[in-house]
Order: C-alpha cells, then sequence, then structure tokens
C-alpha cells in the first residue's frame, strides 16, 4: 500500500505549489507585484469659501475642502510620496447653468485651486477634469440642446476650458465627459496655447455605471441629473467596443489611459495595457471606496486589508496607477510599514 503523500505525488509529480508559499521569506521573495505610494493618485472635492472641511456622508472619511484646506491636505499628501492629485469641484448652485458657463470663468473655483496649490506645493502633480457636469445646472458632462448632449460643441467649450486650466497651471487635463473627437481637439488647443508639455490622461474608457452615486452626492449633482449618461458613457456589457474607443484616444494623441470604474473592470485594463502600452490607470470610483467603507464600519469585512488587496489587484491587471479616495490612508499606513 502506498502512504497518502505518495499518491498526492504521484498526481502533482512532485510540483507542489505550496513550497513557494510556506514560509514569510519565500512569500515576499516570489511576490510578482506591490503597491507603494508611487501608484496612488488622490481625488479630492473642493468647496468655495475657506477653513471648511466637510464630510461627505455616502463617503466616510472623505471631505470637501475649501482651497485653504485643500493647500493642507495635497502638502501631506506630497509628504507621504503621492505623485499627484486630482480636483473636483462642488461650485454653488447660483453659478450652475445650462451651458456650464462658468466652466470658462479663469479663476473659477478649480483653477484658483490650482493655481494655489501650485505654488504651496509645486512637487506634487495636479490633474484635471474638464466634464462640464459640476458646472451645468441639469448635471449632464456636456451641453444640453434639444434633450440631446451635443458633441462638437462640448468639445469646443472643454477645449477652451483645458486652455484656462493649464493657464492656471494643470500638469495633465483629464477630460471624463466622452465626447468623440476631444483628445485630439485637446491636444491641439493645448499646443496652440503653448502648453505643449501638459499631458492628457484619457478617461479613456467611462463606463455608464452605477458606481458614480456617492460623487454625485460629494459635487452636489446627483439631484439635478435627468435621465442618464446612457448617450455619451459606455456599456458596461461592451469590451471590445471600449477598446476601439481607447485606440481613437491612443491616435488622438492621449499621453496616458484611464479606465473607470476600477474593480468591475479589471478585464478591460488588462486588455487597454496590452493593446497600447501607454501608461494605464484604473479610478478606484466613489461607489467602489463607499461599498468597502461601509462593510468594514459594519464589522462585515476587515476594510484595511479588502482596501490593499484591491489596490495589488489593479497592479495584478496591469495598472500603472489608481486614483483612489484612500489614497493618503495607504500611504500613511506604507510609511508606517516602511
Ligand atoms: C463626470 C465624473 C464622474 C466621476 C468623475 N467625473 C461620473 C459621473 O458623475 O458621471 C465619478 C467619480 C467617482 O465616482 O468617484 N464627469
Amino acid at each position: 500500500m502506498q502512504d497518502k503523500t505518495h499518491l498526492v505525488d504521484e498526481i502533482t509529480g512532485h510540483r507542489r505549489m505550496r513550497r513557494n508559499r510556506k514560509a514569510d521569506w519565500t512569500r515576499r521573495m516570489v511576490q510578482e507585484n506591490r503597491v507603494t505610494s508611487d501608484d496612488l493618485i488622490w481625488p479630492i472635492f473642493l468647496v468655495p469659501g475657506s477653513g471648511i472641511v466637510d464630510p461627505i456622508p455616502a463617503m466616510p472619511g472623505v471631505n470637501r475642502m475649501s482651497i485653504d484646506k485643500a493647500v493642507e491636505a495635497v502638502k501631506e499628501a506630497a509628504d507621504l510620496g503621492i505623485p499627484a492629485i486630482a480636483t473636483f469641484p462642488n461650485i454653488e448652485m447660483e453659478l450652475r447653468d445650462e451651458t456650464g458657463s462658468n466652466s470658462l470663468v479663469a479663476n473659477n473655483l478649480i483653477n484658483q485651486a490650482t493655481a494655489a496649490i501650485k505654488k504651496a506645493v509645486p512637487n506634487i502633480g495636479i490633474i484635471t477634469d474638464v466634464a462640464l457636469d459640476p458646472f451645468t445646472s441639469h448635471g449632464h458632462d456636456g451641453i444640453l440642446s434639444g434633450g440631446e448632449i451635443v458633441n462638437d460643441q462640448t468639445v469646443e467649450q472643454i477645449v477652451r476650458a483645458a486652455v484656462m486650466q493649464a493657464d492656471a497651471g494643470a500638469d495633465i487635463i483629464a477630460p471624463s465627459e466622452m465626447m468623440d473627437g476631444r483628445i485630439g481637439a485637446i491636444r491641439r488647443g493645448l499646443d496652440a496655447a503653448g502648453h505643449q508639455s501638459v499631458g492628457i490622461m484619457s478617461y479613456a474608457t467611462k463606463f455608464s455605471s452605477g458606481f458614480y452615486g456617492p460623487y454625485r452626492e460629494a459635487i452636489s449633482t446627483g439631484g439635478l441629473l435627468k435621465g442618464d449618461k446612457n448617450s455619451y458613457y459606455i456599456n458596461p456589457a461592451n469590451g471590445t467596443e471600449a477598446l476601439r474607443d481607447a485606440a481613437l484616444d491612443v491616435e488622438e494623441g492621449a499621453d496616458m489611459m484611464m479606465v473607470k470604474p476600477g474593480l468591475p473592470y479589471l478585464d478591460i485594463c488588462w486588455r487597454i495595457k496590452e493593446a497600447f502600452g501607454l501608461p494605464t490607470f484604473a479610478y478606484q470610483v466613489s461607489g467602489e471606496y463607499t461599498q468597502i467603507k461601509a462593510a468594514a464600519m459594519n464589522g462585515w469585512i476587515d476594510g484595511d486589508r479588502v482596501m490593499m488587496e484591491t489596490l495589488l489587484c489593479f497592479k495584478r491587471a496591469g495598472c500603472d496607477g489608481v486614483l483612489t479616495y484612500f489614497a493618503v490612508e495607504v500611504a500613511k499606513k506604507l510609511a508606517r510599514q516602511a
């Protein structure tokens, strides 16, 4: 009679995966991916005024900040080694209108914040979004005309907004409104204005997702939005279409790609990285953040552990970095472990 060990060896052919997992040192030695503070991009929410740190109920641990407070927070992020932030404004309702005209005001909230942060924290990258949703009275990302989000007119406006954002000091423009032709148009607009070194991170594949809910609370567009964004964002069912859309952005001159939301779309991250080889980022969006926080607050999952695991999974899926509301929390944790 063979003993049991022998029996398993016959099946495995002596190939035992657990040899490399047997101790902490072997596990560290064979680990393929790691998360460092360099992988983190921190999205922040801005409000007018000063001295304001206003918690967002649907995003426990995330605040809307006035510019002075944002400057302090960004300083801390830079000290923790976070390479870049992404800014989103929650502007006064009175300033929102049909066309999002405040996006074309040179010293609007987002541009003021850029200038202030650039001055106080010159060693952190500033990524700005040019979508119109924070500025429109209907919460759509573009200009609404006859029940339609009109593509070309929206592109014209966001190009002008992008140039103003670059004038204010933005390092990377990240257009999230999914209009056709926007990347090429923004590139030409930036170059014509002398902003050759300002980059474009394309929200190449932005899906029409339920995971954006808490963000819409954060910038107060949730109650405004009429209808949905299905006529411009990508259907979550479509991977091949997403790749075609991303290919156009590459042709038009995107410097970096982004996939959004993140975790439910890791297949898209992998396909985009494989197909184009550009730096590829995932946006772990508000709803993804909130899911983890809510479950952790109920004691149903170990929030810290799941936070780190999700970020590692982005790396494994080929991402070069992640836009995440956890950025500061993660960077602090990594600093403690170092
Ligand atoms: C829209 C925009 C969205 C997010 C950032 N910019 C989505 C939307 O409201 O349609 C979502 C970010 C998040 O959920 O964290 N331009």
